[in-house]
């Protein structure tokens, strides 16, 4: 694997890459990485592309400063998991090559920034698609793989895509669990391991929810998930929502069936446990 931390080190290589007609596939990550990571430089692979991963912690999309201090930052660990992985190519820049000037750009991306985590973290997605703006305009990739755990950021990435209208396929990818059920994210090392053990309520909601809902009306489950994730005084439940998974636009109580709708639609949970905040969606038809 080889690895550039500057701009230009990384356009001359992709430069002559793209000349000897090779696509560039693009994983862009803050660190700290697990096998759900992993997983998307394999589905990358997948497409036959050259793997260009990128390890940046984005200061723009922190709304909390002490968020941004405690990040994990394990930049030797990650890169032997990436080599691990046959990735081709490591991007690891500072701050100061992604953001010569402090900037940062202001988007409107409608109603898809202002449910479940914009209005919980304000401001988070104008910083993460600055900074993905920013290195798609780096990087140049022909497809760009995102996870599905973050699926509020992965439709506002689309959103950027299409209103840049930048010639990059975004490609979703599925989230991974651990056993159990606990969708993989890096912010699962600061779980002691009894939070570990309380954190699989929230997969067990998402999944119990998917297999009610062909019987149960709408308002009626949305309440039984609410009490079900508010059961131990240890959590704190930020949201839980059901809605349109194009849209983002919350299903409305009072629907009984769910073939009444005709697009897919998803469940979403947002809560802490003690100090940690974890997120997690699913399919629900
Ligand atoms: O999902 C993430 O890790 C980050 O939001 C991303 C897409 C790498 C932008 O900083």
């Amino acid at each position: 694997m080889l690895k550039f931390d500057t701009i230009t080190d990384l356009n001359n290589h992709l430069e002559k890459l793209r000349k000897d007609g090779f696509k560039i596939g693009f994983i862009p990550t803050m660190g700290a990485l697990h096998r759900g990571h992993l997983s998307l430089i394999e589905r990358a692979k997948q497409d036959k592309v050259i793997t260009v991963c990128s390890i940046f912690v984005n200061p723009t999309q922190f709304t909390n400063a002490n968020d941004l201090k405690n990040y994990p930052r394990t930049m030797d660990a990650d890169s032997s998991l990436l080599d691990g992985a046959n990735c081709d190519i490591l991007f690891a820049p500072s701050v100061e090559e992604i953001y010569p000037h402090p900037s940062k750009t202001f988007y409107n991306f409608g109603f898809l920034e202002t449910p479940m985590e914009g209005i919980h973290r304000k401001g988070h997605f104008n910083g993460m698609a600055t900074v993905v703006n920013r290195l798609f305009e780096i990087v140049k990739p022909d497809f760009a793989y995102f996870g599905e755990k973050d699926f509020q950021q992965l439709t506002i990435v689309k959103m950027l895509v299409k209103m840049q209208a930048l010639p990059i396929k975004i490609i979703p990818c599925e989230t991974l669990r651990e056993k159990g059920g606990l969708a993989m994210s890096s912010r699962n090392i600061h779980l002691s391991s009894k939070e570990k053990e309380e954190a699989l309520i929230i997969s067990q909601t998402l999944f119990k929810v998917k297999e009610l809902l062909p019987t149960t009306p709408f308002d009626e489950l949305r309440y039984w998930a609410i009490n079900n994730l508010t059961k131990n005084p240890n959590i704190q439940l930020e949201y839980f929502e059901i809605a349109d998974a194009e849209t983002l636009k919350p299903i409305k109580d009072g629907i009984t069936n769910p073939d009444q709708l005709n697009s897919k639609i998803r469940a979403f949970i947002a809560l802490k446990i003690g100090q940690t905040r974890l997120i997690d969606n699913l399919e629900l038809n």
